[in-house]
Formats: C-alpha cells, sequence, structure tokens
C-alpha cells in the first residue's frame, strides 16, 4: 500500500505482530507507536516498578477530556445562565447527572493519581540525572511539576463553573489568599478575578483556562514528558536492569560443556560467554503489543472505575451563588484545604505583632515546598545507582522526611475536610447542624 491509503493504514493498524521484528517495524512504521522504543525492559512493565501512576494520571485526563466535551455542549459560562444550565444537566438532560458526576470523580482521582505518581517518583529516586548521553531525568521532573500545578489548576478553574454557592466561596477565599502575597498580591487577584471580586469577568476567564488552556498545555506537557522519558534512555528502573545485566555478565562463567570445531581441524572450547547485550535483550521484550495492550487495558479500567463512582457519587450542586451569603465556614476545595489549616494555625498574635497566616501558610510554605522539589534532583547526592530503586538506604533520611511532609499534608487535609465548622472551629464529622444545604 502507498500513498494516502498507507498513510491513513499506518494510523489504524489492526494486526498485531508475531516476531520481534514485526514489532520493532509497528514501532518504526506508525506514528502513534513512535513515541515507543523498539524494545522496553521486562521490569519496567512490572506494576511493582512503577504502579503505572503516570499512565493512570494520563487516562484520568482523557476521561476528564471525554466528559468535560459533552458538558461543553450543554453548559453556559454567564452569571445568569451557568447555574441553570448545571441544574438542568443534572436534573433534566438524560444521563447528564452521571457524565457530570464522572467528570467530578475524575478530577477528584487525578489530583490523587498525581500525587501519588510524584511520590512513587520521589521514593524510587527516579530523577537523578544518568551516565546516558541527552538524557536529563531533573528537567523532566520538574515538566512534572509544572504539571502537578497544572492539574491543581484544572481542578480549580472547574470549581467555580457550577456558580452556586460551594463554587463562589471556595474561589474568594482561593483569591484572598492569593491576594496576601506581597507587592503583587493584589495584581494576582485582579488578574485572576478579572476585577476585585468574583463576577462575569471571573466566570468567562475560569471558563477560557479551564476547558481551552489549561486542557492544551497539559496536553502538551504531558506529550513532552513522555518524549524526555524516551530522550532519558527509559524508565530509571531500565538503568538498574543494564547495571544488573553488566554485574550478572562480569561474574557469571560461560555455559559448560559446549564446544566449537573449526570445519573439523581446530576443537576448542566454548564461544558462547554471556554478554551484557545478550543478557539485557533476554530481560527486555517487544514494546509492542506490550505498551498498547497494557496502556489500553488500563484506560478501560480507569474508564469503567470513574463511570461506576460516577453513577454512585453525584457532584454535588447547592444554593446560587450569592455574594451577599457567607458560608460559615468558607472553604477551599479539598486538595487545598491542608492549606487553608495552615492559614488558620499560623494566623496567631505575639505582642502587638500579628503573624499574617495566609502570607505564611498559603504563599511561603507552597512556594518553599515547590521550590524545594524543584531543586532536589540536585541537592540529593545519592549515587546513580540509586536510581530507580525503592527506599534505597542512601536515601533513608530525605525518605523520611519527604513521608513525613506528605502525612502532614494528608492530616491537615482530613482536618479541614470533616473537622471544621463555622468560624473554622472544630466539629465532630458525626455533628451534621453544620452541613450546607444542598439542591436535592
Ligand atoms: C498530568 C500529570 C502527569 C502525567 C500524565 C505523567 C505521566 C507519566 C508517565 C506515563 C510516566 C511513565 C511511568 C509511569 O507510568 O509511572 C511518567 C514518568 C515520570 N514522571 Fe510523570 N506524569 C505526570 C506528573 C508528574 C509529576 C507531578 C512528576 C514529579 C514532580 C513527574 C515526574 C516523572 C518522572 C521523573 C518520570 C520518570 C520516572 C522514571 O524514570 O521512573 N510526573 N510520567
Amino acid at each position: 500500500m502507498s500513498g494516502r491509503d498507507g498513510r491513513i493504514a499506518r494510523l489504524f493498524r489492526t494486526w498485531l505482530p508475531r516476531t520481534p521484528r514485526e514489532s520493532s517495524e509497528a514501532v518504526v512504521r506508525n506514528m502513534w507507536l513512535h513515541a515507543f522504543p523498539a524494545r522496553i525492559t521486562k521490569r519496567s512493565l512490572s506494576w511493582l516498578a512503577t504502579g503505572w501512576l503516570g499512565t493512570i494520571s494520563l487516562h484520568l485526563f482523557l476521561v476528564l477530556c471525554l466528559t468535560g466535551v459533552v458538558l461543553m455542549f450543554l453548559y453556559v459560562p454567564s452569571v445568569e445562565r451557568a447555574y441553570s444550565s448545571v441544574k438542568d444537566i443534572e436534573y433534566v438532560v438524560s444521563f447528564g447527572s452521571w457524565i457530570r458526576g464522572t467528570h467530578r470523580v475524575s478530577a477528584h482521582l487525578m489530583v490523587i493519581a498525581v500525587v501519588l505518581h510524584l511520590v512513587r517518583v520521589f521514593l524510587t529516586g527516579a530523577y537523578k540525572k544518568q551516565g546516558a548521553p541527552g538524557s536529563n531525568r531533573p528537567l523532566n521532573w520538574c515538566v512534572g511539576i509544572v504539571l502537578l500545578i497544572l492539574t491543581m489548576g484544572l481542578s480549580f478553574t472547574g470549581y467555580l463553573l457550577p456558580w452556586d454557592q460551594l463554587a463562589y466561596w471556595a474561589v474568594t477565599v482561593g483569591a484572598q489568599i492569593a491576594a496576601s502575597a506581597p507587592v503583587i498580591g493584589e495584581q494576582i487577584r485582579e488578574i485572576l478575578l478579572g476585577g476585585t471580586v468574583v463576577g462575569q469577568p471571573t466566570l468567562l476567564r475560569f471558563y477560557v483556562l479551564h476547558c481551552f488552556v489549561l486542557p492544551l498545555l497539559t496536553f502538551f506537557l504531558v506529550f513532552w514528558h513522555m518524549w524526555r522519558i524516551r530522550k532519558d534512555g527509559g524508565l530509571a528502573v531500565a538503568d538498574r536492569v543494564a547495571d544488573d545485566a553488566r554485574e550478572q555478565a562480569a561474574i557469571t562463567p560461560p555455559p559448560a560443556g559446549k564446544t566449537y570445531t573449526l570445519m573439523g581441524k581446530t576443537q576448542g572450547g566454548t564461544v558462547q560467554s554471556s554478554s551484557p547485550a545478550g543478557l539485557l535483550q533476554e530481560s527486555t521484550t517487544p514494546s509492542v503489543p506490550a505498551i498498547p495492550r497494557r496502556s489500553t487495558a488500563i484506560f478501560l479500567a480507569v474508564l469503567a472505575v470513574c463511570s461506576l463512582l460516577g453513577l454512585f457519587i453525584h457532584a454535588p450542586l447547592e444554593e446560587p451563588a450569592n455574594p451577599a451569603v457567607t458560608p460559615n465556614p468558607a472553604k477551599a476545595p479539598w486538595y487545598f484545604l491542608w492549606l487553608q489549616e495552615l492559614v488558620s494555625i499560623l494566623t496567631f498574635r505575639v505582642g502587638n505583632f500579628i503573624v499574617d497566616g495566609a502570607f505564611v501558610g498559603g504563599i511561603l510554605v507552597p512556594t518553599i515546598l515547590i521550590g524545594l522539589l524543584a531543586a532536589w534532583p540536585f541537592i540529593d547526592k545519592s549515587p546513580a545507582a540509586a536510581a530507580g530503586v525503592w527506599f534505597h538506604s542512601s536515601r533513608k533520611v530525605q525518605n523520611r522526611v519527604f513521608l513525613a511532609i506528605i502525612l502532614a499534608t494528608v492530616v491537615l487535609t482530613i482536618i479541614g475536610t470533616f473537622f471544621r465548622g463555622p468560624y473554622w472551629a472544630w466539629v465532630w464529622p458525626w455533628d451534621s447542624s453544620h452541613a450546607h444545604p444542598t439542591i436535592t
């Protein structure tokens, strides 16, 4: 087949390769498979190596795009119509509540999956620079940090769109925290809101960011992220496979009992000896069909889980946004509640001096944490041989500190979600007297 037909066939190739050679050819010829190397280490495919959390994050993003496009057909980004269009989706449109629930559940799961992916990469030290030419894992780690910020941004901008009390006040709280940044805080708030309060310009900005700018940025960055993995010589765990092969080749004696003769003239010992290349060949497998098959299975599983959860967990819809009625407490979205908790803990008075918790908890702490994360590949002095290894002994202290910080954010998020009532006072989760009124 040649020309146009050939190109179309290459987009939708349906056959399965039968030999390693055909597998390699599939990668070379098919545009979609170009991102894969011809062979991949079997260990990179294992669940224990990565949990496939990056792939799960990617597929959650795809489910979000699919369900989001359907919602876009029905949603109207104006303060007069936004709430009623979401109410229609929820109560009038066939399957509307299910699509909305699936979108919401996938958004929450994506935040969780991306954070777990970051934790996995950190604990395996997979951000370390390796010797391979062109490899730059620290760069890919930093691309990952931007993806984390984009994931939060996607979720936060989507939060305002239903234009209910929950949305309005969560964004108001978020904008207040942003405004506490020194010097440029007010300007940030104004750029974010398109004014000093949440209104029509804010809704339009959040809509454009949520439906176009952030998804496009995420898409291109994910593409770059995956391409970098290829440029970095595969996952960090693959480097350990190469090391193991070299080590084994050095210690494995040549297999006994094999002899050769040179056309019957000269007899001698074996010519077969273990070579790193041979052992490496044994520990790898053609990436096609292994990766597309696994990736498709993960996509279907992610879609099934999200749509099942979307059936049972309905996205909330409170009363319409009302700037005159401030809910008490006004809470940020759940993934920012650890910050809101910090804001409340760190606001206190020392004599006449009031410590500004909004600045410390809302700006300083997250900026330091993100800065530290970005710089970590250069601060971590563990040996290159520790990259790709879970809980390597050379990273014991840093792993403990990292896990303690993650644990603290989880505990603060749980407290902020379930244990805070009016005036941010402590309440028990089973005390329902302070629950927000929800339209049913
Ligand atoms: C939208 C968010 C993200 C997506 C879709 C994504 C996707 C992926 C995928 C598919 C992989 C291959 C391994 C795997 O499946 O686990 C991967 C690896 C990697 N990711 Fe991400 N990622 C995201 C966010 C992040 C974040 C937040 C970080 C860290 C700050 C990060 C850092 C890395 C690094 C360093 C690797 C290479 C790991 C290794 O060599 O073992 N990624 N990512």
